[in-house]
């Protein structure tokens, strides 16, 4: 049975913080404010993965006042929300980002989630793009990622 899921992420973007998207690491910038690593791409595919489950969204399944997952690595929560899925069909998502550049990582970012979630670089679209300057994104305050997942297997 196929189930299709949309998910979404936003996080203010601070100095003094790590930026990382898909479990990579974005040089010489700054970095996203969160309880855990703040991961938007990751939480935004967490996110369309649980929708497409119908089992509710990434904060009743890691609570972000839970200890545990103080700093944690995003990466770990998306292997965990990989265990409820048999065959991803793909993914495809978009980065909302004023700053940095993105598309020296995009293929470092696709490979590392396609290892993660053990696909093809084919199953996995990552796009960026700015918000020509306007809002809090286009100031580069926050960085948003929408995320649309296809599952084609799944276990619950
Ligand atoms: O040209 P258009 O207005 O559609 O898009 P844009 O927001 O100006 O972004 C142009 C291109 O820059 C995108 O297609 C991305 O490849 C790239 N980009 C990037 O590398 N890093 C970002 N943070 C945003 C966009
Ligand atoms: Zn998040």
């Amino acid at each position: 049975m196929y189930r299709i899921g949309q998910g979404f992420d936003i996080h203010q973007l601070v100095e003094e913080r790590d930026l990382i998207l898909g479990g990579v690491r974005i040089e010489n910038c700054k970095g996203l404010l969160g309880h855990s690593d703040a991961d938007a791409l990751c939480h935004a595919i967490i996110d369309a993965m649980l929708g497409a489950l119908a089992l509710g969204d990434i904060g009743m399944h890691f609570p972000d006042d839970d200890p545990q997952y103080y700093g944690c690595d995003s990466t770990e929560l998306l292997k965990d929300v990989l265990y409820l899925v048999i065959k991803i069909g793909n993914i495809d998502c978009t980065i909302k980002a004023q700053t940095p550049k993105l598309s020296p990582y995009i293929d470092e970012i696709r490979s590392n989630l396609a290892n993660i979630l053990k696909i093809r670089m084919n199953q996995i679209s990552v796009k960026a793009k700015t918000m020509e300057g306007m809002g809090p994104i286009g100031e580069s305050k926050a960085i948003a990622v929408d995320a649309v997942v296809l599952l084609e297997e799944i276990i619950v």
